[in-house]
């Protein structure tokens, strides 16, 4: 069983400058990885068990069903998955494609570390390279015998991809092309359909969502010396339809000043802090987005409702 860290980013000033900036924008809004602390990491996780949440429980069956078909169409090599996500999630391509080496690029060391020691006790043969870095940024991997020669197979599932603003996303995308070195990228999304129960999906009843979107607060507070109060915001989930997208935001439930790297920042009654922006992607746009960061659709597989996408991306030329 091997599990090999390379560390590239980030360092505390950059967390510190990041929140400068997402705090002087309007309306306010953070990277959306700020969200995944320890703790927002285990929310995130309750939200995947919610049953109003059923994008993780999809793409999983989706991945399951159809492994000896995606591994087909894409041919053997290293997969890179973009963020560690779900061990669930690459289980099944990793058996599929009988890889011997899994690389997966995450901003956090300790969730590289948790998840890929849980990935090595069901796979004891793979070599498990956990790089941690920005990995909208990153556009090589970094030397290592272990990621040499071998055509890279990459993979974002999740839908996290929705995060992005279209044009982040296109940014991403042509990054990650290069990134992995003419070879294709697996790539989930999540489709546009029923606004309620969309919406339903990002407020779920049991309040996990609202809890996911409050820990930015406490997680801002304690590694940014802020005074932010949770109960002093409501969370708002809605569905943007010209933008496709649902938008999460904390709303200010009086006017308030808070205190956050070392500033004031006064926030109106009722004013939106935007925690994270969810875009859904029809297939048609999917294969506009792709072929704006250089790519073309493949071959798309979907579950049986047609909810979400699993596509697969090869170089345009
Ligand atoms: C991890 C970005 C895919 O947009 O569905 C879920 C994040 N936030 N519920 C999503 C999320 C609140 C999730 N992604």
């Amino acid at each position: 069983m091997s599990i090999t860290l390379l560390n590239l980013y980030p360092t505390p000033a950059d967390l510190q400058r990041l929140v400068l900036d997402g705090m002087r924008r309007s309306p306010r809004q953070l990277p959306a990885w700020m969200l995944y602390d320890a703790e927002g990491s285990r929310l995130f996780e309750e939200i995947c068990r919610q049953p109003e949440y059923t994008l993780t429980r999809r793409e999983i069956t989706l991945l399951e069903q159809n492994a000896a078909a995606i591994a087909a169409a894409t041919g053997p090599g290293l997969v890179v998955e973009f963020g560690i996500g779900s061990a669930r999630k690459v289980d099944a391509l990793l058996r599929a494609l009988g890889s011997s080496v899994f690389a997966a690029l995450d901003i956090s060391v300790s969730a590289l570390e948790d998840a890929l020691s849980g990935l090595a006790n069901q796979h004891p043969s793979i070599a498990m390279m956990g790089i941690c870095c920005d990995h909208t940024q990153l556009e090589q991997l970094p030397q290592h015998p272990a990621l040499d020669g071998q055509p890279c197979i990459g993979f974002f599932p999740g839908s996290s991809l929705g995060n992005f603003t279209p044009q982040e996303a296109v940014q991403f995308l042509a990054n990650a092309r290069k990134l992995l070195r003419g070879g294709p990228l697996l790539l989930g999304l999540d489709q546009p359909r029923d606004p309620a129960q969309l919406k339903a999906a990002y407020d779920d009843a049991a309040g996990v969502s609202a809890a996911f979107a409050r820990n930015l607060l406490t997680r801002l507070n304690r590694d940014l010396d802020g005074d932010a109060n949770p109960e002093h915001f409501r969370y708002r989930a809605s569905w943007q339809v010209h933008e496709q997208r649902i938008e999460m935001a904390l709303v200010s439930t009086r006017d308030q000043t808070v205190r956050l790297a070392g500033d004031a920042w006064f926030f109106r009654d009722g004013e939106a802090w935007i925690t994270e922006y969810s875009v859904k992607y029809s297939p048609t746009s999917a294969a506009e987005l792709a072929q704006r960061a250089g790519w073309r659709i493949q071959q798309r597989w979907h579950d049986d409702e047609d909810h979400l996408s699993m596509h697969l991306l090869q170089p345009a030329d």
